[in-house]
């Protein structure tokens, strides 16, 4: 199972549609406050909203009080997602600072309470994202240290709950997004754990796919900054699993992907082709005359200027 992991400020609607595809088994949208989604904010509502296609879509959210997130789970369920996931991995000040994400692995036993709570609200399939780690002390790395909590301690804790999945990024909170990913860490946890098992972290090609498979036992991958710009790269970690072959896209059938996820994300407004820069900037990277292009990006706000900076690119 390939799965789309979610990225914030990446993993809108248009780009999960895309995703969806280029063979991604399931989609997740970006992490979602849980406390945004019982007040209605209007955030959250946009970042809730998505197309049929899409399906099975799972809703990710982040928090750290029961009751909102049994809240939360109750509306979620309504608004027609596939599974919630609970975010267990952020490790951003502005989460971590607040007990949540990450910081909820230091504490299995009251993760087990959150995940219970929206577990008693739920029929749809609840997972959970994960890290492999954290220490006591904040981004400071200490290899040894006796107050390091794992995820396979908080798999431990949970693994006789009906909880569906996890995914697990082989980093530990103080590694943040680079270096190394541990494959024994991720190995471990799909030894405990009962559910489907999504390994993640630092997927590039169709051969990084094969190896972490391989390596880890993980019944299937979450690919996040891999897509960017290449989201048929799940279609082609299929191929390339199946069949031991990858064809690459030509230019004029990249640049006809991104016109038609512009095309997409202009039906939201101008606004949203603004955000769509990027997208643009991923899709042209590595490209012949990429750099050039990359320097009118800021000059894009209608759909025209995207046809036109794409028209300029040699094929
Ligand atoms: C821009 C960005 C935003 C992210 N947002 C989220 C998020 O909202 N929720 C989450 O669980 N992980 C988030 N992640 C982490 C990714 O899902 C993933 O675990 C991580 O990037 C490692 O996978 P990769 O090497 O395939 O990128 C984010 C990562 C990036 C780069």
């Amino acid at each position: 199972m390939m799965a789309l992991a979610p990225m914030e400020g990446v993993t809108d609607a248009p780009f999960r549609a895309v995703a969806k595809r280029f063979g991604a088994d399931v989609v997740y949208t970006e992490f979602i406050s849980a406390e945004a989604i019982v007040r209605g904010s209007q955030t959250a509502r946009r970042k809730m909203a998505f197309q049929p296609i899409e399906q099975p879509i799972v809703c990710q959210i982040f928090g750290r009080d029961a009751e909102v997130f049994r809240r939360a789970a109750h509306i979620v369920q309504a608004h027609g997602f596939a599974g919630l996931d609970i975010n267990f991995g952020c490790p951003a000040h502005k989460v971590v600072g607040h007990g949540a994400g990450v910081a909820l692995l230091r504490d299995p036993a009251y993760a087990r309470k959150l995940i219970e709570a929206v577990l008693g609200e739920l029929s749809i399939p609840l997972s959970i994202k994960v890290r492999t780690s954290i220490h006591r002390e904040r981004r400071e790395i200490k290899p040894a240290d006796n107050d390091c909590h794992t995820a396979v301690d908080l798999v431990k804790a949970i693994k006789d709950l009906p909880v569906a999945a996890i995914m697990i990024h082989g980093r530990s909170f103080e590694h943040g997004f680079d270096g190394t990913v541990d494959t024994a860490m991720i190995k471990a946890v799909a030894e405990q754990f009962p559910g489907i098992v999504l390994a993640n972290g630092g997927i590039r090609t169709p051969d990084d796919a094969a190896r972490m498979l391989g390596e880890t036992g993980a019944d299937g991958l979450g690919i996040a900054r891999g897509a960017l710009g290449r989201p048929w790269i799940f279609q082609q970690v299929k191929d390339y699993l199946q069949h031991k072959q990858v064809q690459s896209l030509p230019g004029e059938a990249v640049f006809a992907v991104a016109a038609a996820h512009a095309a997409q994300v202009a039906a939201g407004g101008q606004r949203a082709l603004i955000e769509f820069r990027k997208h643009l900037g991923w899709y042209l990277s590595g490209r012949p005359g990429a750099a050039r292009a990359r320097r009118q990006l800021a000059t894009v706000n209608a759909l025209d200027d995207v046809h036109t900076l794409l028209a300029q690119l040699p094929a």
